[in-house]
């Protein structure tokens, strides 16, 4: 194993909502940590689904939202109010996995994310240190602890919005990675998100970090954003029909009726009862025309508004010809892993029988074989760059 020098900061993120940022976060730091990297997963979507997918809601309710578990809000609950600093001590709460952890996601984050724009990067811009304590709030938190507790890799799941709670991440983090589709809406998402991110790079370079390289502002290097973050490469997700995805059905265990929504929400609706069916895998195995289209024009998209303006060195031709990784499917193993809060390409016949079966089986293997490749290929760069 390659060691880390430093704990690297590296976010899944796309201008786009459900094309798996969430899943795919969680399954590459699975993947990470059964490497022997100690890897925390950083739940910054209020939506908290990442802190669904790892803890399961019959821990989730009770526990976060009685306050008994540190999570993100508990980091940023003084700074908030202006009434002190983001607390350091809070610990990473541990996974089943050895390795891995988890900084819990928050509603508080939504609140967060309007004192940040309200306030904190008018402040910064203007050399106010308030602003650059607010604004550098989570990032120095994961910095703090990443080397207290020797973190070798932070993965962060964001929102699909290009607000200011994703400008502070990507302005703080070392890398960004992007899920997709083969469709109109993943391939603007790639455009807005490349240029977004370089006019909030531009900005905080001519302002706020140009102002705190004045040896008088008094502003600390490690309360700046440091707005260099690389954009290592894409991954696409192959599934035929996202309003299925969408709007699967689940059938939970004590609803009379079957319940028609995603497996979080019905978690949330139907408080982490135990899924009985879910009819999502029901493609034919053949290629929308319109979906190759789409994925033709991938490529060049990333190439102009990713490749060309956010990466360096031989990232700049490496990141867009091909995907990072081009993941399948996963079917009925996603409502599996979901429910048993274990990424698919762990799962064995002794977590549910029904890997036994001659379909699924396939799928966990081909699963196993995608995200032992992505992971090979996300470390590499990592560990290079
Ligand atoms: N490989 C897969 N195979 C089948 N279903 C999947 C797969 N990956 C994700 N899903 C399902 O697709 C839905 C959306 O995934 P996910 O929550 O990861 O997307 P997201 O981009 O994070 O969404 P949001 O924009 O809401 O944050 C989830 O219900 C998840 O269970
Ligand atoms: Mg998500």
């Amino acid at each position: 194993m390659t060691l880390l020098v430093r704990p690297k900061k590296l976010v899944f993120c796309n201008n786009q909502w459900r094309i798996w940022k969430t899943t795919l976060a969680f399954h590459c730091a699975t993947e990470f940590a059964s490497r022997g990297y100690k890897t925390v997963l950083v739940d910054l979507d209020p939506q908290c689904n990442l802190t669904l997918q790892c803890l399961g809601g019959d821990y989730f309710e009770p526990n976060l939202l009685s306050g008994s578990v540190g999570d993100i809000g508990t980091v940023l609950a003084k700074r908030l109010e202006w009434v002190g600093d983001v607390d350091l001590t809070v610990p990473f709460v541990r996974l089943a996995q050895e390795n891995l952890f988890l900084v819990p996601g928050s509603l508080t984050l939504s609140r967060y994310e309007s004192m940040l724009s309200d306030s904190s990067f008018n402040d910064a811009a203007s050399g106010n240190r308030r602003g650059y304590l607010d604004t550098s709030a989570i990032d120095r938190y994961l910095n703090f602890r990443g080397i207290e507790d020797g973190v070798d890799i932070f993965v962060i799941d964001s929102s699909p919005s290009l607000g200011a709670l994703n400008r502070v991440l990507l302005l703080g983090a070392d890398f960004f990675v992007v899920p997709m589709m083969a469709d109109a809406f993943s391939v603007q998402g790639v455009e807005n998100l490349g240029l977004q991110l370089e006019r909030w790079k531009r900005n905080w370079l001519m302002t706020a970090r140009a102002l705190a390289r004045d040896p008088k502002s008094g502003i600390d290097n490690s309360e700046v954003l440091q707005g260099e973050c690389l954009f290592l490469g894409y991954i696409v997700n192959n599934f035929r029909d996202s309003c299925k995805m969408m709007k699967s059905e689940v059938h939970f265990e004590h609803c009379s009726e079957p319940y028609w929504g995603t497996v979080n929400e019905g978690r949330r609706n139907g408080r982490g009862v135990r899924i009985l069916q879910e009819s999502l895998n029901v493609y034919s195995g053949k290629t929308i025309q319109r979906q190759d289209e789409w994925r033709q024009k991938i490529p060049l998209k990333v190439k102009e508004f990713l490749s060309e303006k956010h990466c360096k060195n031989g990232l700049v031709n490496t990141s867009w010809p091909t995907p990072l990784g081009n993941i399948q499917d996963s079917g009925q193993l996603t409502a599996i892993s979901m429910e048993l809060c274990k990424a698919v390409q762990f799962l064995t016949p002794q977590d549910d029988p029904k890997l036994n079966l001659v379909g699924t089986r396939e799928l966990a293997e081909k699963a196993r074989v995608e995200f032992e490749s992505l992971g090979d290929n996300l470390l590499g760069l990592v560990l290079r760059y």
